[in-house]
């Protein structure tokens, strides 16, 4: 797996829905990513939190290297931490195909810029995401050096929570806005009521917790999450 191998999935598997193995059974990661894995996933999201930039704590690059070690999917680390740049190294050597850094974790947007292409020059994608509160103009700056933009549609720190309607306009502010190399994702709240009108605002990836691991069936709600945010008559390419 690399960057390309992740990025053929944001831009072909349109609508790809990447799992956050935050609701997933922790006494058991190797079974849930076999399961995923056979669900037809495309991906995983790693939500990892540090218990300073939000108030919740998860885990990091050893646990991430572990998971690696289980499953041939690529994974997509979502750094809800401070100092990422700090840490990149430690993530990319785990094995993460891709590696998202909060916008509002960095003072400085030049160490911002300069963290994605460390991301790339790692070869893996770089994301960045993005608060609910935080004006999608602060991304401007550095969005040439990302390949995904994540909008936040529920506070981060926790699953389980619902979907903010005006993250839609925020999705729709950036399609028009984003150059066609950034993909545009979604994460927070996603569900059968929600994925339809994020897919119309313009997401294409989207993360889903709760709506897969509160389900029982994970090949069936990938299934059914997919198809709802396929628009009608639309080819579904694989
Ligand atoms: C929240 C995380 C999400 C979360 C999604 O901070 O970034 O990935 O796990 O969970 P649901 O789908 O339950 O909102
Ligand atoms: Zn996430």
């Amino acid at each position: 797996m690399s960057r390309q191998d992740l990025l053929e999935i944001f831009h072909s598997r349109t609508p790809a829905i990447a799992p956050s193995m935050l609701g997933c059974d922790f006494g058991n990661l190797h079974r849930e990513a076999e399961l995923l894995e056979a669900a037809d996933a495309p991906l995983l999201h790693l939500d990892v939190m540090d218990g300073h930039f939000v108030p919740n704590l998860t885990y990091g690059p050893r646990v991430i290297a572990g998971l690696r070690r289980t499953t041939q999917l690529p994974l997509d680390a979502h750094l809800m931490i401070n100092h990422p740049e700090k840490s990149i190294e430690a993530y990319l050597a785990s094995g993460c195909d891709g590696i998202t850094v909060h916008v509002e974790a960095f003072e400085d947007t030049a160490v911002l810029c300069e963290t994605l292409d460390a991301i790339r020059e790692g070869d893996a994608a770089s994301g960045i995401a993005i608060s609910p509160t935080t004006p999608v103009e602060h991304l401007e700056v550095a969005w040439e050096h990302a390949d995904q933009v994540l909008v936040m549609s529920v506070e981060p720190g926790f699953g389980g929570q619902s979907f903010l309607p005006e993250s839609l306009s925020r999705l729709e502010q950036l399609q028009t806005r984003l150059p066609d190399h950034v993909s545009l994702a979604v994460d927070g709240g996603i569900g059968l009521s929600t994925i339809t009108a994020a897919y119309d605002a313009g997401a294409r990836v989207f993360v889903a917790g709760s709506a897969i691991f509160g389900h029982g069936d994970y090949r069936e709600a990938i299934q059914q999450l997919t198809q709802a945010a396929t628009p009608s008559g639309a080819v579904q390419e694989a």
